[in-house]
């Protein structure tokens, strides 16, 4: 028996990277999983590798209209939500002074209003059932600042800062929200990331989608009951700082 039987989940951004291998390891512990994405033919696809534990639905993390058609798509095929993942998230890299303003609103809407509206979209099914687990994919750029990153870094810390506040708000529901802030991992957003930045942390590599899956499968399950408005950091030591290269 896994440590999520029996339990529904929904993991935004679920058709490729980090949401990919977050979608598989909560299959692996029994939970049936929703993978809601813009893109639909990577989401389909991999829905329909995964087997019967796993649908793909349509879901623009921005729209409140998209997300309530989600979730009653999801009682649909699987029943009321016990987990969400709020793991989509996108990124653009400028100096402070010379980011776009699309580009900072973009950012905002996709990073933090999104799992803002998905938090509100879910409750009503939590708070149903008495109990709850709410994810939150933030980053290690929202606990150390990082250059060229101020859209996506600022809208990570204020990520965090919805998972504490929120875990105020529905603790007395039976509902933890907590955060995960990944370092680098090996998926299409780190494609452009040079691999050996890496080699001057504590763990001298990137991370692979199944070790945020791990983190991600720790917290959804009744393992983590006591923890809620906690941030994790799966980074392999990146936010200690960069150490003197090894003799
Ligand atoms: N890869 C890293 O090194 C890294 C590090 C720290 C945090 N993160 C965070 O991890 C999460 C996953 O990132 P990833 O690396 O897998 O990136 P990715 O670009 O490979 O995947 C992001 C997914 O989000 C989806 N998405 C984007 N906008 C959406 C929207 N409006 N509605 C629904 N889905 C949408 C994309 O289609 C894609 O499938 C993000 O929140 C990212 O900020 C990534």
């Amino acid at each position: 028996m896994g440590t999520l039987e029996g339990k529904v989940a929904i993991v935004t951004g679920g058709a490729r990277g980090m949401g990919e291998g977050e979608a598989r390891r909560l299959i692996e512990e029994g939970a049936k999983v929703i993978i809601a994405d813009v893109l639909d033919t990577e989401g389909e696809a991999l829905a329909a590798e995964l087997g019967d534990r796993a649908h793909f639905v349509h879901l623009d993390v921005t729209d409140s209209a998209s997300w309530a058609a989600a979730v009653e798509s999801t009682h649909e095929v699987f029943g009321p939500v016990d987990i969400l993942v709020n793991n989509a998230g996108i990124l653009t890299q400028a100096p402070v002074d010379q980011t776009p303003e699309e580009d900072i609103r973009r950012i905002y809407d996709v990073n933090l209003v999104g799992p803002f509206l998905g938090i509100q979209a879910v409750v009503p099914d939590m708070r149903a059932t008495g109990k709850g687990s709410i994810i939150n994919i933030a980053s290690a750029a929202g606990v150390v600042p990082m250059q060229f990153l101020s859209a996506y870094s600022s809208s990570k810390w204020g990520l965090r800062g919805l998972t504490k506040c929120a875990a105020m708000d529905l603790g007395r529901d039976g509902i933890r929200v907590n955060a995960i802030n990944p370092g680098g991992v090996r998926t299409p957003m780190a494609a452009g990331a040079d691999e050996s930045m890496f080699a001057a942390f504590a763990i001298p590599r990137i991370g692979e989608p199944l070790e945020i899956g791990a983190a991600v499968a720790f917290l959804a399950s009744d393992e983590s009951a006591f923890i809620t408005g906690a941030d994790l950091t799966v980074d392999g030591g990146m936010v200690l700082g960069a150490m003197a290269p090894a003799e």
